[in-house]
């Protein structure tokens, strides 16, 4: 068996906090349909995220603020149907959390009784502390999200590092033990100095996955369709990709418009 799928059924938020405990690192990554979702699941992935990058990567927005709460609901339905070991989490979309407690709990809400989903995820710290509280009071686990929140871009103004500054590292430490005092399960940390996210990652005991955030974290996260090089004009540093599939189904289209186009495709034998 491979190290990936070892010894756990069922992966649970409480599997990933004993998982940091004994020095286990934790593997995820994005679905967002059924199909992808059966892959990951089946490679033996610890988290799926149904993150609000569908909205980029699934519907070609430049961000991931138009995504809807109905759109991450029916990705995450179909990634549900897909998943048989996986944790499931769903990003809260852009516009659903921020303006009051009620309403981030109603949004939490559809989301796990709508698509079956296991946890919601956030973006931001102290801000939001007040909404995370009365979803997690309602008994839905939380992952929370600090350093390069993607929602804030039109705040920050650039996709580059965060918490490069120090008052800004310390408003992210300060965040990450707020939420883990919450009650947060974990915390991505995106795109931040690799030194401050191990420090963070020490100073908790909730597990901290990283995302162009170095390797002193409990786990790591990748946009699915990154580390595959589906999304080849997209180059950030801290992506590996493990395949190159843009110019692999590039060149099976070409030959099957090929096939079609000579009468090659279908043969005798692929006919009845
Ligand atoms: O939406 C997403 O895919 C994310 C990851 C980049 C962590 O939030």
């Amino acid at each position: 068996m491979s190290t990936a799928k070892k010894e756990y059924k069922r992966i649970t938020t409480k599997t990933l906090v004993d998982m940091k405990y004994r020095g286990e690192k934790i593997s995820m990554l994005t679905a967002y349909d059924y199909t992808m979702a059966k892959i990951v699941d089946n490679a033996g992935i610890d988290v799926i995220l149904v993150g609000d990058s569908a909205s980029n990567v699934m519907a070609g927005h430049e961000t991931t603020l138009p995504i809807t709460l109905d759109q991450m609901i029916y990705h995450a339905s179909s990634v549900i149907r897909a998943i048989n070991r996986s944790l499931v989490v769903v990003d809260l979309p852009f516009g659903t959390y921020q303006s009051d407690p009620m309403e981030a709990l109603r949004s939490a809400i559809r989301i796990m009784k709508e698509s079956g989903a296991h946890a919601v995820k956030m973006e931001g710290g102290k801000e939001i502390q007040k909404s995370i509280k009365r979803i997690l009071n309602a008994g839905i686990p939380v992952m929370g999200h600090l350093g390069l929140t993607p929602q804030s871009i039109y705040k920050f103004g650039t996709y580059t590092v965060r918490a490069k500054e120090e008052a800004e590292a310390e408003k992210l430490k300060k965040d990450a033990l707020m939420l883990e005092k919450t009650g947060c399960f974990a915390i991505v940390l995106e795109k931040v100095p690799a030194k401050l996210a191990a420090e963070v990652a020490k100073s908790v005991t909730i597990p901290i996955i990283g995302i162009g955030a170095g390797s002193g974290v409990d786990g790591q996260v990748l946009v699915t369709h990154d580390m595959l090089g589906m999304t080849h004009e997209f180059n950030p540093r801290f992506l590996r990709r493990y395949l190159d599939l843009f110019a692999e189904m590039t060149q099976a289209f070409t030959q099957y418009i090929d096939d079609v186009k000579t009468g090659d495709f279908p043969n005798e034998k692929e006919q009845y």
